[in-house]
């Protein structure tokens, strides 16, 4: 029940200081601001969810004693990553990962993976929906939470015995014992899974991690303060229409089957695709070290990191690959690279993606559009600042030839109606040199609503009057 929220904050910020945490990223993160924001109303945590805290924050598990959760999964950022890397380094620092880091926030509505999910729009026919990480392979938050654990690319720790020994020595080893049992750490796998299930007790209860603190949220719930600009409604408007952006046909925003809604995402996987992230990007900052060997592809639902969807034989088409999960879009403009690749590194970029990956993809893949070999400066938001010279078109460049008919032609990608979002809609791409079929205007409107989901909103005293959405 209930009782009041201020001695459950104190009472995690003293076991943070009983934990000896004085580094920078833990002392910051120490009260999450929107923990903090949601004041009173916050109820006490579980002693589940308060073990779930000390490990999120505990870099001792990890085989380096240099990362915790919040490392990369970080407060202070919607629980995303600090910066705008593609891929960030693990434990053992001279190893990078190999997808973007996505926020936390809003995880715990996620259903279970399911091949013939229903979708939560009650009209789309079944298809793969549901699961953690982009391609579900976690059945449940507890379970994902071994994953980072023991990747050697991430966390590294040797084996679950040692994350379970690292929990023994902390700090926290009592009210460990207190929330799963004197005997807990009798039994190593017992133990281990308790991990996992003190940080889904901490996802799920701690307010922090779903906070509801936008102006969308005040917006939508008629409250003071929520009032739209101009630009932001039209980028509503424009998020919701199926024949023009159709945004709003995968990123859902409608309630979902545990009632929560506006989380933008139907949890159903897609095939985008995304650029390669590699070294044939001129300039590009961060390439995805994997992607040096030419052999290999992160192919989401059908492998390699996801096992049980795998081609029957390599090679052959599978109509699993290239999909990766919706991500919900809340707080998305509080981040630095975009999609599973983190091939792109603003909201600028991903709305013109969607809307010129046909119409030119010149832009986004190597391509010499005119085959005469003469430069020709692409726009500044452009992957390819120029065409290359000599290239044919390598659209679909992070899937074998093989999948590229997975890759999804629905508005605004493609020709296809909206809502159409079976695996193979038959639809047809815009043609090259077409029209785009959003204005730089209404890519504005778009960006200008995205920004809204921005958790933490404090209304302005005065309503500013100049500004890039205010008009
Ligand atoms: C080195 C960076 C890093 C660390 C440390 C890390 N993660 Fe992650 N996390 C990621 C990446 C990258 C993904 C996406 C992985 C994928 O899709 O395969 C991810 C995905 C997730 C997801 C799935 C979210 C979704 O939308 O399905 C959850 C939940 C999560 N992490 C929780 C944790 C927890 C809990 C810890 C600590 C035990 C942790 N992470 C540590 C990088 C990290
Ligand atoms: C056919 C379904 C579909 C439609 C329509 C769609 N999206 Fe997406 N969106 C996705 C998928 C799937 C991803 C993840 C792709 C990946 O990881 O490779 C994504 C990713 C994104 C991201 C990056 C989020 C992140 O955290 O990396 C943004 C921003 C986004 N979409 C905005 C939009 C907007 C704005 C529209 C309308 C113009 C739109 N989307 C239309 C399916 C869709």
């Amino acid at each position: 029940m209930q009782k009041t929220a201020l001695p459950a904050l104190a009472l995690s910020v003293a076991l943070l200081a009983l934990a000896g945490c004085d580094d920078r990223s833990v002392a910051t993160a120490a009260i999450p601001a929107s923990a903090a924001g949601a004041g009173p109303r916050a109820p006490a945590l579980s002693p589940a969810a308060q073990v779930g805290q000390m490990v999120f924050f505990d870099k001792n598990l990890s085989g380096g004693g240099n990362m915790s959760c919040a490392s990369c999964h970080d407060p202070q950022y919607a629980y995303g990553p600090p910066n705008s890397v593609s891929v960030q380094l693990g434990s053992d620092p001279t190893l990078y990962g190999v997808r973007a880091v996505p926020s936390l926030r809003y995880r715990e509505s996620t259903p279970a993976f399911d091949d013939d999910a229903p979708n939560p729009d009650g009209v789309t026919s079944n298809s793969p929906g549901g699961g953690f990480m982009a391609d579900g392979r976690a059945a449940t938050m507890a379970a994902q939470v071994a994953l980072p654990l023991l990747n050697p690319l991430e966390m590294n720790n040797p084996s679950k015995e040692a994350v379970v020994k690292a929990v023994q020595r902390s700090s926290y080893a009592e009210l460990f014992k207190k929330a799963y049992g004197a005997d807990v750490f009798d039994d190593t796998d017992k133990a281990f899974d308790a991990v996992g299930s003190a940080i889904q007790a901490l996802e799920t209860e701690d307010l922090s991690f779903h906070p509801y603190s936008s102006k969308y949220d005040l917006y939508v719930f008629n409250k003071a303060g929520g009032t739209l600009t101009p630009a932001e409604r039209r980028g509503e408007v424009l998020f919701h229409s199926t024949g023009v952006t159709n945004c709003s046909g995968c990123h859902y925003t409608g309630a979902n089957f545990n009632g929560n809604s506006g989380l933008m995402t139907d949890f159903t996987y897609q095939a985008l695709g995304a650029p390669r992230n590699d070294r044939s990007i001129p300039n590009n900052p961060d390439p995805i070290p994997a992607n040096d060997d030419p052999a290999y592809f992160d192919m989401g639902l059908c492998g390699p990191y996801r096992t049980d969807h795998l081609p029957a034989t390599p090679g052959t088409a599978n109509p699993y690959c290239g999909m990766f999960k919706v991500p919900a879009l809340r707080n998305v403009a509080t981040r630095g690279a975009f999609f599973h690749n983190g091939v792109l590194h603003s909201l600028d970029q991903v709305v013109n993606f969607y809307n010129t990956r046909d119409t030119n993809p010149e832009y986004w893949y190597p391509a010499d559009p005119d085959g005469n070999g003469a430069p020709r400066a692409n726009p500044g938001w452009a992957l390819q600042p120029t065409h290359v010279p000599g290239a044919t078109v390598r659209k679909y460049n992070d899937l074998p030839r093989a999948q590229q008919g997975n890759v999804d032609e629905e508005v605004p990608l493609g020709t296809g109606e909206g809502g159409d979002k079976t695996l193979a809609s038959g639809t047809q791409p815009r043609a090259p040199g077409a029209t785009p079929v959003m204005t730089p205007e209404q890519i504005a409107d778009l960006v200008c609503f995205l920004g809204v989901l921005s958790d933490g909103y404090q209304p302005p005293a005065k309503a500013p009057t100049t500004g890039r959405c205010v008009k």
